[in-house]
């Protein structure tokens, strides 16, 4: 396979509600992108991905579009995006936007105009089915953001399908002319120049026939038998390919929500001209047994390198995958998978050695390079994220958990951890706003924060761009055959990696004790070896062993 622009380069999610707000009304927007582009380029990023930024109610910040081709008004104008395109390209970045075309808004006219009549020729745009045999829903479909996936219209009697909230009804992909509709969108934008989509939940655009009620099984199995992978799912995507990001050097990247490694190749193969790359969501959910914020285990190390194993596996010289431990649908990565306490800057530096010598495109969230952590809020009133209110407004109902304990559980998976203002200096707000931003600021912005970590060469953000920087001069990283060493060692990950006569070796310790990884006769390793990357200032190493640090994370080039 080709190492393509986009299959070699970083992507940096920006998240705009929370990046940076330049007109100081406490949400973020597109000047404040701009004003902030020099510093994304310092990071050695390829590739923006914009969260959505166009005309919404905000049910969903955005994942609720009422128009596809306008700016919200609360991030900007047209204009700004045209100078936000400009200087992106200018730097030699690229840019990408996320397309949500599984559902728009209920306040999208499509949808103003299907709710007036049954005959309305915008009726068929969405999903539509009369009352089941109870006269109630008609079927047992959940929404991912908690009750029925069905909306009574009194008007009609009928129900329409959300499989998001009742403000982001399903659009019928069945119908040519709303696959017309989202393919006018996507030329409008890739006209302009932009690069590329984020591909917003897509394994959902094809419904299975008949609406059939879902099995008794977990959430999670729902969504891979039920609601994603539909019989249409192949053909649209071809079609889409074919008629408009192939048509123009763009890439399409997509929300993998659904797929499991044995589908992956229907999507992502290369001859099979649907999607460019995926991320999938076995390492994002993987502490996640049930539901979004109950039955949460610990972290397993020996878990986690089967996944990228198999990934790799499902993949290798046919697909492309794009990596991610973080995104902002989920908790703050070094808050879940590091310690965001004593080993706060070993751990964010370890984990980020191991992402981005993942086979795939490196994938990162905005604040992750500076180790931006979870937030503790401390009261329900200050929780924003939808998805985290209804699950705390139904267990009001069912009153299964205390709520305290709901306030907890949210505290710990809760969306809202990814969402809060990024940490630009240490004055009001971190330097979001000087408003009161819409999501409060994390209060450790005192300590954590771009301008403390600037100019300190020992801090997260310098080693991102250091890591970031090499890697972009070895295509091993990106591309190299795996040699995976001692494998059910739980708090070692250890794998050498070759491409051609580019050898490296990545020595990750997922622990808070020393470790030692034994190589015996493997001499080499200590005579030959450069040190590429190191988060810590030294490494102890003779010809049988290397000892590791409490969360250190080591490349040697071999
Ligand atoms: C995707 C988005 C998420 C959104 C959902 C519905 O999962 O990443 O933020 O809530 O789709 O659009």
């Amino acid at each position: 396979m080709k190492l393509t622009w986009f299959r070699k380069g970083t992507i940096y999610q920006i998240y705009p509600r929370s990046f940076n707000d330049s007109d100081n009304d406490g949400v973020g927007d597109l000047k404040g992108i701009i004003e902030k582009l020099d510093y994304i380029k310092s990071l050695y990023v390829d590739i923006i991905w914009l969260s959505p930024i166009f005309s919404s109610p905000n049910d969903d910040n955005g994942y609720d579009i009422s128009d596809y081709c306008s700016i919200m008004p609360e991030f900007g104008t047209m204009e700004d995006f045209d100078e936000l395109l400009k200087e992106t390209h200018k730097r030699g970045m690229r840019l990408i936007l996320d397309l949500v075309a599984n559902h728009c808004s209920d306040e999208h006219n499509w949808f103003e105009e299907a709710k007036k009549s049954k005959n309305s020729p915008y009726r068929d745009y969405f999903h539509w089915r009369k009352p089941g045999p109870d006269g109630g829903v008609p079927n047992n479909w959940k929404s991912f953001f908690g009750g029925s996936a069905w909306e009574l219209d009194e008007a009609s009697g009928e129900y329409y399908l959300h499989l998001f909230t009742k403000k982001q009804p399903d659009l019928n992909w069945e119908n040519p002319k709303v696959r017309e509709e989202i393919y006018n969108a996507m030329r409008f934008w890739l006209d302009k120049g932009v690069d590329g989509f984020r591909m917003d939940v897509i394994p959902l655009i094809s419904k299975p026939l008949g609406y059939p009620d879902a099995p008794d099984f977990g959430f999670r199995k729902i969504i891979e038998e039920v609601y994603a992978n539909g019989p249409t799912v192949h053909k649209y995507l071809k079609e889409m390919n074919e008629e408009v990001i192939s048509k123009y050097d763009a890439f399409s990247l997509a929300e993998g929500v659904g797929i499991d490694d044995s589908k992956a190749g229907l999507y992502v193969n290369e001859d099979r001209n649907e999607l460019d790359m995926l991320y999938h969501f076995d390492i994002l959910e993987c502490t996640i047994v049930n539901g979004k914020f109950e039955e949460v285990s610990p972290f397993n190390l020996i878990q986690m390198k089967e996944i990228f194993k198999k990934w790799r596996d499902a993949v290798h010289r046919t697909g492309w995958i794009a990596n991610a431990m973080g995104n902002h649908d989920f908790a703050r990565m070094v808050s879940r998978f590091g310690d965001d306490n004593k080993y706060h800057s070993e751990s964010a530096k370890m984990l980020i050695t191991m992402l981005s010598t993942q086979n795939g495109t490196l994938n990162i969230y905005q604040g992750d390079e500076i180790g931006m952590t979870n937030i503790s809020l401390n009261n329900i009133d200050q929780v924003r994220d939808v998805q985290s209110l209804n699950f705390y407004s139904e267990n009001q109902l069912t009153k299964r958990y205390s709520e305290d304990l709901a306030l907890q559980m949210i505290n710990k998976e809760g969306r809202d951890n990814a969402r809060t203002p990024i940490q630009w200096n240490d004055e009001i707000n971190g330097g979001f706003s000087l408003n009161e931003p819409w999501l409060k600021s994390n209060p450790n912005y005192k300590n954590i924060n771009v301008k403390n970590q600037n100019h300190d060469s020992t801090s997260i953000l310098n080693f991102y761009r250091n890591l970031l920087k090499t890697r972009r001069e070895h295509d091993v990283f990106v591309f190299g055959d795996f040699e995976e060493i001692e494998f059910d060692n739980p708090n070692l990950y250890i794998y050498k990696k070759t491409l051609g006569e580019d050898k490296i070796m990545v020595l990750l310790n997922f622990s808070s004790s020393e470790e030692s990884y034994y190589y015996g006769s493997r001499s080499s390793i200590a005579n030959g070896s450069k040190v590429l990357i190191n988060n810590y200032d030294d490494l102890l190493l003779d010809d049988k062993s290397i000892v590791l640090k409490p969360y250190q994370g080591v490349i040697l080039d071999l």
